[in-house]
C-alpha cells in the first residue's frame, strides 16, 4: 500500500511544524498531495463556495509547492452512513489526509475510529464536532470560525443602523423592534449560537425587541421563502426586521417579499414598508444583495480564508512543514478565521478582497 513513509522526528524542529507527530512524509519525496473531501450536502451555497476556493488555491499552490495536488470531492447527501463509507474509500485508495464536513456533528466517532486505525489524519471543517471528540486523537483538526462572533456582528449591524435612523426601522413608532427569525439546522453550532448572540447584542445596545415568529429553514433558500410567506400572511407589515442565520435564508425572505409586494423600490413607491433583512456568510449572491440594498447587511464568513487555511494545514500535517506565520493553530488543533461586518458602505471593498469581480 502507498501510504506514509514513517518519518523520524528531526531534533530541533520547532514552532508550528507538525513534523514531530510521526506521520509526515519526507519533503524530498513529496511530489503529490492527495486529499479526500466529503461535504455534507453539495447544494449548500456556502460550503460549495468554500470548495471552489479550495480548488483555486490548490491550483495556485501546486506551482509554489512543486507538486501535484489531487482533491477528490464527494457529496454525503446529508447521510452520515454514506459519509462513513466515503472515509473507508479514502483510506482504501491511499489518500494522505481527509477533510470532512460532517453530516452529523454529534456523530463523528465512526470516522475518527476509521482514521485512527488507518493513521489517516482528518481536518473537520465548517460543522464543528464537540471538543471531546476532537481530542480523541492528535491527528484531528478543525477549520472554521467562532459562531458567537457572527451573531454579535449581525446584532451590531442592526444596532448601528438603528443609531443612524431608528424611525426608518421602527416603522410603527412604538419604540420596539418587531422581528422574525429564520434559523439554520437544529443542532448546528452556528444556528444555536447566532440566534442567541444576535438578540443579546441588540438588547445590550439598548434596543427593545419583540419576537413575532421563529422558524427553522435549514440554511435553505426555498424553505426560508416558504416560512417567510407564512410570517407575512400572519404578521404582514408588523414585521420590521428579519434576522437570519445565513444569506441563503435572507435571500429566501427577499424572494417571498418580492412575490408578495414587488421589489423593494416598488414596495416603497406603493407605500408598503419592507422590513430590514440581515444575513450571514457574504456568499456571492449575498454580497450582491447588499450592493442592491435588498439586504441591510451580512457578516462575512471567510470561506476564502478557511479554504486556504485548510489546504495549508493539510500540507503541513502531511509533510511536516511549518504553517505560514499568518495562520494560527490554536491548541494545536483549531484554525478559526474572524468574521467581518458587511454593509452597503464596505461591500465593494469586501468583494474586492474576496477576489470576486466587482460588478
Ligand atoms: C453557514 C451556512 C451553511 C452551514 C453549513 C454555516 O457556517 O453560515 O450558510 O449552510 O454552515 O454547515
Amino acid at each position: 500500500m502507498k501510504r506514509m513513509t514513517v518519518y523520524l522526528i528531526i531534533a530541533g524542529v520547532t514552532g508550528l511544524s507538525l513534523s514531530g507527530c510521526g506521520f509526515s512524509r519526507e519533503r524530498e519525496q513529496a511530489s503529490s498531495l492527495k486529499i479526500g473531501i466529503s461535504v455534507y450536502d453539495q447544494y449548500d451555497t456556502f460550503v460549495s463556495e468554500e470548495i471552489s476556493r479550495l480548488k483555486s488555491y490548490a491550483q495556485e499552490m501546486e506551482q509554489e509547492w512543486d507538486m501535484t495536488i489531487t482533491l477528490e470531492v464527494v457529496d454525503a447527501s446529508q447521510n452520515q452512513l454514506t459519509q462513513n463509507d466515503q472515509m473507508d474509500d479514502f483510506i482504501k485508495r491511499g489518500f494522505d489526509i481527509a477533510c470532512i464536513n460532517l453530516v452529523d456533528r454529534t456523530d463523528a466517532s465512526t470516522i475518527i475510529e476509521k482514521a485512527r486505525s488507518a493513521d489517516v489524519p482528518v481536518i473537520f471543517f465548517n460543522r464543528e464536532l464537540v471538543e471531546e471528540d476532537l481530542e480523541r486523537w492528535d491527528k484531528l483538526y478543525y477549520v472554521g470560525a467562532d459562531a458567537f462572533e457572527s451573531g454579535i456582528l449581525q446584532g451590531e449591524i442592526l444596532a448601528d443602523a438603528c443609531e443612524e435612523d431608528f424611525s426608518s426601522i421602527d416603522k410603527n413608532g412604538d419604540g420596539i423592534l418587531q422581528y422574525v427569525m429564520l434559523e439554520g439546522e437544529a443542532g448546528h453550532q452556528d444556528s444555536i449560537v447566532r440566534t442567541l448572540y444576535v438578540i443579546d447584542t441588540i438588547k445590550e445596545r439598548g434596543y427593545r425587541v419583540e419576537k413575532l415568529g421563529d422558524e427553522i429553514a435549514n440554511w435553505n433558500r426555498a424553505q426560508a421563502e416558504a416560512k417567510m410567506n407564512q410570517f407575512w400572511k400572519s404578521f404582514g407589515e408588523q414585521i420590521e426586521v428579519v434576522l437570519t442565520n445565513n444569506d441563503d435564508m435572507a435571500l429566501g425572505a427577499v424572494d417571498a417579499l418580492k412575490k408578495s409586494c414587488g421589489t423593494r423600490a416598488e414596495a416603497r413607491t406603493a407605500g408598503t414598508p419592507w422590513p430590514v433583512i440581515i444575513g450571514i456568510d457574504g456568499t456571492e449572491v449575498g454580497l450582491e444583495a447588499v450592493q442592491s440594498k435588498e439586504l441591510l447587511g451580512t457578516v462575512l464568513n471567510d470561506s476564502k480564508g478557511q479554504a486556504e487555511g485548510m489546504l495549508e494545514l493539510a500540507h503541513s500535517v502531511v509533510f511536516g512543514t511549518e504553517l505560514p506565520e499568518e495562520i494560527e493553530l490554536l491548541d494545536n488543533r483549531y484554525i478559526r478565521l474572524p468574521y467581518q461586518k458587511v454593509t452597503y458602505e464596505n461591500v465593494n471593498q469586501i468583494i474586492w478582497d474576496m477576489q470576486m469581480v466587482t460588478k
